[in-house]
């Protein structure tokens, strides 16, 4: 589904490289996870991936359906099916979440959504990750707490339908409960569309006692240092990502 082949990224007019030739193979239906210490690149990867304006590639590609789509825009990137639940999402103060859903849900399908569907929808989903009905005329993002948000991120998800899910830092600012409820609607989700992809960025393994995961990889050296399955990922939460010898690993993408 993904493939980022060679990948060197870096914040526009910057000179330095964030991410250096970093290669990485997500096919259908299969659980990634990218794990690395604070300021590796891990959301500058999520970011390249959705084409944010900020990030620059100045090499490699990213494919997603055999497909490059470096020239695509974040809104055509959506449409393909890729979406990015945000480390720390955007607050836009004046447009009200159920305004900013449907326009958004009316941007990736390409249909002009029909009201009574929508709100039934969001308010089945809303119940499913515990978001009170409130939420939603409040505007997007706008003092909500850390969990909120993440559960609205959810909520999104939930509607749009998306191919591909990157998740970005999910667990931080979650109580272990709100975790819990946001793993089981990604779960079910997964049951529901058993070809979606995703990509879990984190650095405590904690979410990993929520989700099955097939691949763990350690990003160090802006590129994927070392691939393993899970015991990777409950190995650094034991001996610190300077503990495990990262440079005997195999990478399953050389
Ligand atoms: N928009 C930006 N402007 C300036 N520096 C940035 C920007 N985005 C990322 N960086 C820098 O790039 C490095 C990687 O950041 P990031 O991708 O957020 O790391 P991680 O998510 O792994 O903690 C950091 O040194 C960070 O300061
Ligand atoms: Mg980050």
């Amino acid at each position: 589904m993904l493939e980022i082949k060679n990948l060197s990224c870096r914040v526009k007019g910057e000179e330095e490289n964030i991410l250096e030739d970093f290669s990485l193979k997500i096919n259908d239906g299969e659980v990634h996870v990218l794990m690395g210490p604070n300021g590796t690149g891990k959301s500058t990867l999520a970011k390249a991936i959705m084409g944010h304006y900020k990030y620059e590639v100045v090499n490699g590609d990213i494919l997603f359906d055999n497909e490059s789509i470096l020239d695509l825009d974040v809104s055509e990137r959506a449409r393909k099916g890729i979406f990015l639940c945000m480390q720390d999402p955007t607050v836009i103060e004046g447009v009200s979440n159920s305004e900013f859903l449907r326009t958004a849900l009316g941007e990736v399908t390409g249909e002009k959504v029909n009201l009574y569907t929508f709100i039934k929808d969001m308010e089945k989903s809303m119940e499913e990750v515990s978001l009170d009905n409130s939420m939603l005329h409040r505007s997007l993002n706008l003092g909500f707490s850390g969990g909120e948000k993440k559960k609205n991120e959810i909520l999104q998800l939930k509607l749009l339908k998306p191919k591909f899910i990157i998740l970005d830092e999910l667990d931080s600012g979650l109580d272990v409960d709100s975790l819990r409820v946001v793993c089981k609607n990604i779960n079910d989700y997964i049951k529901d569309n058993p070809t979606t992809s995703l990509l879990i960025i984190t650095h405590y393994p904690r979410i990993l006692e929520y989700i099955k995961v097939d691949f763990v990889h350690i990003l160090k050296d802006k590129k994927i240092l070392k691939t393993g399955n899970e015991t990777l990922a409950f190995e650094i939460e034991k001996e610190g990502f300077t503990g495990v010898n990262i440079m005997t690993g195999n990478d399953r993408n050389e």
